[in-house]
């Protein structure tokens, strides 16, 4: 009867000490120390501002504009995409965790995959700058310019649909 009992206590405890962790969920998690984490996720709050400031410009035919802000805030070449540039792999860790520091954290723990659709979604920004761009000439397309921004957000969506990090 004490083991039982034992055992029921260990899984009440087991089970409160989960209560968050949803069986469901499939997405994999990336164990990131808090200051790296904090990083990670104010790049996404930033990520999801420059979408925001994209749609603004297009909603206005600022096509240059929305090219501009979709290269230098959430292009290859971007501050936020430092982390998942292939050139950011396997560098020593900076000994000081300043913001530099946490790039090469951040950099270290992401999987394989996960690096993979983060440059999908930075080159997806590229490729809409220049389809963006092409719209102010006659030639072009605002219907394109939207296409591809659409293909961006997507390329958001898949990389959160497969992984975590809380
Ligand atoms: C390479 C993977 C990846 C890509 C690409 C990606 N994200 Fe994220 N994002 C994540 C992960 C992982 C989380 C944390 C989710 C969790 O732990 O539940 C996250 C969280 C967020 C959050 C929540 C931030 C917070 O403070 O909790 C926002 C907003 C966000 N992402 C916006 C975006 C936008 C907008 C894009 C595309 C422009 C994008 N993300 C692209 C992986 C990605």
């Amino acid at each position: 009867m004490k083991t039982i009992f034992r055992l029921l206590c260990l899984a009440a405890i087991l089970s409160a000490g989960n209560a968050w962790a949803d069986p469901t969920d499939a997405r994999q998690k990336v164990d990131y120390p808090d200051e790296v984490k904090a990083k990670f996720l104010a790049n996404m709050r930033d990520h999801l501002e420059s979408l925001a400031d994209i749609a603004e410009a297009l909603s206005q035919a600022q096509y240059a504009r929305a090219a501009d802000i979709a290269d230098t805030e959430l292009g290859m070449n971007s501050q936020g995409a430092t982390a998942c540039r292939p050139s950011a792999q396997g560098k020593s860790m900076h000994p000081m965790m300043d913001g530099a520091g946490q790039d090469h954290l951040m950099a270290q723990r992401m999987p394989a995959e996960m690096r993979k659709l983060g440059q999908n979604m930075h080159r997806a920004a590229n490729e809409f700058a220049e389809v963006a761009r092409k719209a102010e000439q006659p030639s072009g397309s605002p219907a394109a310019a939207s296409a591809a921004l659409g293909n961006v957000i997507k390329q958001c969506t898949i990389c959160h649909a497969a992984f975590r990090v809380n």
